[in-house]
């Protein structure tokens, strides 16, 4: 899954003068109490040897605090500038003769200050601190304690960098090229468009007035209050929004361009609109849907109503995240918005639900009550990636999502959680390139995967009562994780504070051994807990342990645990009554608990039998067969065992298990490209996935749903891509006639039809699939096609699928997947891309100014290296290439390969001899 794993115009330059009015704090809405906050936002020692070194940080001085911006903006959509007024209401609350303030790439004109019935006093000096995005205004007398008005006339640039406030290109259907201006200022970007307190529990009221071309739509974070004509210019008019309630500055936005919108009302009376690209209005209908669905369903399980008269969801064509929860103003890529019913895919509409229901979670969860620093950002990302779950479950239940939840988050928290350079989910932070670099599979899919555990271990009527004391407590206002814990501790009277530290303070997670005896009629169990590390069990170190809540079921009932405890010491034997000696003993029932388990031999071998015969749930079938992956790449267990438990799946009917153990073979089978063996295990897949593909064939049969389509697509995908001589043929039949105009593919058959033709396809497939690219009118399309771009085999052609990764034809949010899809598909695309990452590297990173898009490109890029050389050429490059926002990654990715060619030493000819030997006739 895209985390972070899937994103206007006028003439010359207005005179901005426009009067905003810089309005009271509503009465509803308190002012927020900054005495007791920490000054020093920084990490006072890393948690171990290879953390990144902390830059020195200071947050702002609260001497001077915000009440209410008055904002007026006025930006020119050919030049790509914009002009700024602020007024804002300030409180002084110690006398001082400058304020202190977040600014960057601004130019401040003028400023001054005006005393409650005062004489305006003009400042005498802006001092820029560029390096801490911060600028000191000095002035020549004192500001007095009380309120005042601070006023700053100021110009900036509309970047292109797709952060603070920035230009958007698009195409009219007449082919001119325009450009919307557009904002995205989480986490510290608000500071680009106008000087502000841009931390996240300076909390204020926004009154915003956009000045605009009046053939524009002009959009903010609340509903339209004013539209006048502008009294120079009549082709311009100053549109006025209602006063904000009180809210941090991440999460103020304004969009100015050409949109459609489809509109509905909730059931608790919100007005909902979806703004899409003009002439698209159909494509928002089923965002709409989910988010006219959605709002009540928050409604009713938080127990507080949505505060703001309206939300409207925004497709926005160049955008550097997924999504962005802007309050009452929701920023999409195309690609998380748009359904098109005849092109869209059926895991498009998957998406678009759970980054609807993420989005719309955190205008409670985040909006409402906001994380009082950015060390808890978990708690924002992580109980929205977990929430999204339960709301698109609620909506759409033939998604069986939660299963789904455990192969796209869960093993990937797992994953990234189990290395030595992973960090704990809270996290101190205080430079904005170390507040980027948490926006990772641990704030999001680690922390979605506690709450989860936490959820199952105290009981959704607990927690919802401890989620609704928590909102009421602090809305409006910031909160800590421990805020959160104390909330549910007192709902649930279980040691939640206890049970979580131990999740979210330390990092990493513990395996489960477990061994068991029979005595009699009972099964004794005896389970202990240690560190798991990707490298295997570490010797000599102080263990860690964590409080963690066991289920446990037999094969009696698979369903239902027979017994929960809290492992709350490294060791515990438990006793089964009533368990016979013919029953199989499963550990973490619904594979809820954030650990891995490793079971004795016997215990194992008891359970392989639950595979087959069905009898362990979907998700336990995947959480078993994970777990020995991620053991066997540890070295705890030969691979060669989990090739034969792979073997054991053959009759899998579920998606998500197949696609768990399609990701973990394509994971295997990148490892054996550094061999002379690659084919064989291309043969095992195929053995492996034929007898699937052969019943679901290619096309859908009445009566199946979003699972077999899904599923369709995964297996014909791996076929293909597997070099499945007979899939490879109807594949470019049906390309044929696609391209033909006979028999255009279905939308779910595009994706493993163009992988397919283009693995094995040569200049001329190539030529073909850039022109479709060219041709297609959505997104979802032109990224369909970049993605596998990469498939191709030969090396001329890699290069040219490199070159149009840079090219003005692929959207600059979208190059990331272009190269990343050269590099994950084959040992030759992998140096190619490294090579070109490196020697284009000063553009790459220019283009993303550091942000999390650049550290994806490296981790993709990378990652699949399995050699300790390269683990060296990689850190030597990036000593010598900075990419602050991406150090832990660099960190990260060195760990992978070292752990990689580890693995390929220890197991590769075992792994080579059992591939040939299933092969080898029966003597
Ligand atoms: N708050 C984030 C957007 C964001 C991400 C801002 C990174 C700044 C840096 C938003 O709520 C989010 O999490 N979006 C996800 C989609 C979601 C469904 C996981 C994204 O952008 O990938
Ligand atoms: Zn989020």
């Amino acid at each position: 899954m895209l985390l972070l794993g899937r994103r206007v115009l006028l003439s010359s330059a207005h005179t901005l003068r426009a009067s905003c009015q810089a309005s009271r704090a509503t009465p509803s809405f308190r002012p927020v109490n900054l005495s007791d906050r920490p000054l020093i936002g920084t990490a006072a020692a890393p948690n171990r040897r290879t953390m990144p070194e902390r830059r020195p940080f200071v947050r702002l001085p609260t001497d001077v605090y915000p009440v209410n911006y008055g904002l007026s903006l006025t930006p020119d959509l050919i030049d790509f500038t914009f002009e700024g007024r602020l007024e804002a209401l300030v409180e002084v609350t110690r006398a001082t003769n400058q304020i202190v303030m977040n600014c960057a790439d601004i130019d401040i004109i003028t400023a001054s200050f005006v005393p409650h019935g005062g004489e305006e006093i003009n400042a005498t000096g802006f001092n820029y601190q560029n390096e801490d995005e911060k600028v000191t205004l000095s002035f020549p007398s004192t500001l007095q304690e009380g309120s005042g008005r601070l006023k700053i006339d100021f110009v900036g640039e509309l970047n292109d960098k797709m952060k603070g406030f920035y230009r958007s290109k698009y195409t009219t259907s007449a082919g001119e090229t325009r450009y919307a201006a557009v904002t995205q200022f989480e986490a510290t970007d608000a500071r680009r468009a106008f000087p502000c307190w841009d931390e996240p529990a300076i909390k204020a009221t926004f009154d915003i007035t956009l000045i605009v071309p009046k053939d524009r739509v002009a959009l903010s974070n609340m509903n339209v209050i004013d539209r006048k004509p502008h009294p120079e210019d009549e082709n311009v008019v100053e549109v006025t929004f209602a006063t904000t309630p009180i809210m941090s500055t991440y999460l103020v936005a304004f969009v100015i361009g050409e949109y459609d919108y489809v509109e509905s009302q909730s059931s608790d009376g919100v007005t909902v609109r979806v703004y899409t690209p003009v002439g698209k209005a159909e494509q928002g209908k089923f965002a709409l849907e989910v988010a006219t669905k959605t709002l009540p369903f928050y409604n009713d399980y938080f127990s507080v109503p949505y505060p703001l008269p309206k939300i409207d969801l925004i497709a926005i064509a160049d955008f550097a995240a997924g999504a962005m929860e802007n309050w009452g103003l929701v920023t999409y890529r195309e690609t998380a918005l748009l359904i098109d019913p005849k092109n869209s895919c059926s895991s498009s509409k998957q998406w678009v639900a759970l980054v609807v229901g993420h989005e719309l979670a955190h205008q409670w969860f985040g909006n409402l009550v906001t994380m009082e620093w950015w060390t808890h950002l978990w708690l924002n990302e992580g109980f929205a990636s977990w929430i999204e779950y339960l709301c698109v479950d609620h909506c759409f239940p033939e998604y069986d999502i939660w299963t789904q939840f455990v192969s796209a988050d869960y093993t990937r928290a797992l994953d990234l959680d189990a290395l030595d350079s992973s960090h704990p989910i809270e996290v101190n932070v205080g430079h904005p390139s170390e507040v980027d670099e948490i926006f990772d599979a641990i704030s999001y899919s680690k922390g979605a995967s506690v709450i989860r555990m936490l959820h199952d271990y105290i009981g959704d009527e607990d927690f919802r009562k401890g989620m609704n004391s928590y909102l009421l407590k602090f809305q409006h206002k910031n909160a800590s994780t421990e805020d959160l814990w104390d909330c549910l501790e007192k709902a649930s009277g279980k040691p939640v504070a206890a049970v979580m530290g131990s999740w979210t303070k330390q990092m990493g997670f513990p395996i489960i051994v477990v061994d068991q005896e029979q005595r009699g009629d009972n099964r004794v169990l005896k389970i202990s807990q240690k560190k798991f590390c990707a490298s295997g069990p570490p010797d000599g170190e102080s263990c860690p342990s964590w409080m963690v809540p066991v289920s446990i079921c037999t094969s009696d009932d698979p369903t239902c645990s027979k017994l929960k405890v809290l492992l709350d010491r490294p060791e515990m034997t438990i006793t089964l009554s009533g368990v016979g000696p013919h029953l199989w003993v499963k550990i973490n029932l619904g594979t809820v608990g954030f650990y891995r388990i490793q079971y004795s031999s016997s215990m194992l071998e008891s359970l392989l039998p639950g595979i087959q015969d069905l009898r362990l749930q979907p998700v336990d079938r995947l959480g078993l067969q994970n777990d020995l992956f991620s053991l066997s790449r540890a070295g705890m267990i030969s691979t060669v065992e989990v090739l034969k438990l792979m073997e054991a799946f053959v009759n899998e009917p579920n998606y998500t298990v197949w696609s768990d153990l399609s990701c973990n073979l394509g994971v295997l089978s990148s490892l054996l490209s550094h061999t002379d063996f690659h084919e064989e295990i291309q043969e095992f897949i195929r053995d492996l996935f034929t007898p699937i593909g052969l019943e679901l064939g290619w096309d859908s049969k009445l009566g199946e749903g979003h699972l077999d389509a899904l599923l369709r697509g995964l297996v014909l995908g791996k076929l293909g891509k597997a070099g499945h001589k007979p899939t490879l043929e109807e594949a470019r039949r049906r390309f044929k006639e696609h391209l033909e105009g006979r028999q255009p593919l279905p939308a779910d058959l595009r994706s493993p039809v163009y992988l397919t033709v283009l693995k094995h396809g040569d200049g001329a497939t190539l030529d073909v699939m850039l022109k479709l690219h060219k041709q297609a009118d959505m997104q979802e399309e032109r990224n369909r096609i970049e993605r596998v771009l990469g498939a191709i085999s030969a090396p001329d052609l890699i290069h040219r699928v490199l070159l149009f990764a840079l090219s003005e034809e692929v959207r600059p949010q979208d190059t990331v997947s272009v190269i990343g899809g050269v590099a994950g598909s084959s040992r030759q695309g992998r140096k190619a891309a490294w090579k070109f990452v490196k020697d284009n590297w000063e553009e790459l990173y220019n283009r993303y100014q550091g942000g999390f898009l650049i550290s994806r490109l490296i981790k993709l890029t990378v990652d699949g290296f399995a050699n300790d050389k390269m683990a060296a050429e990689v850190k030597s490059f990036f000593d010598s290439h900075p990419a602050p926002s991406a150090e832990r990654t660099v960190q990260q990715c060195c760990e992978n390969i070292l752990l990689n060619a580890a693995w390929l030493k220890r197991d590769a000819d075992d792994i080579h001899q059992y591939l040939l030997q299933r092969k080898a006739p029966l003597v």
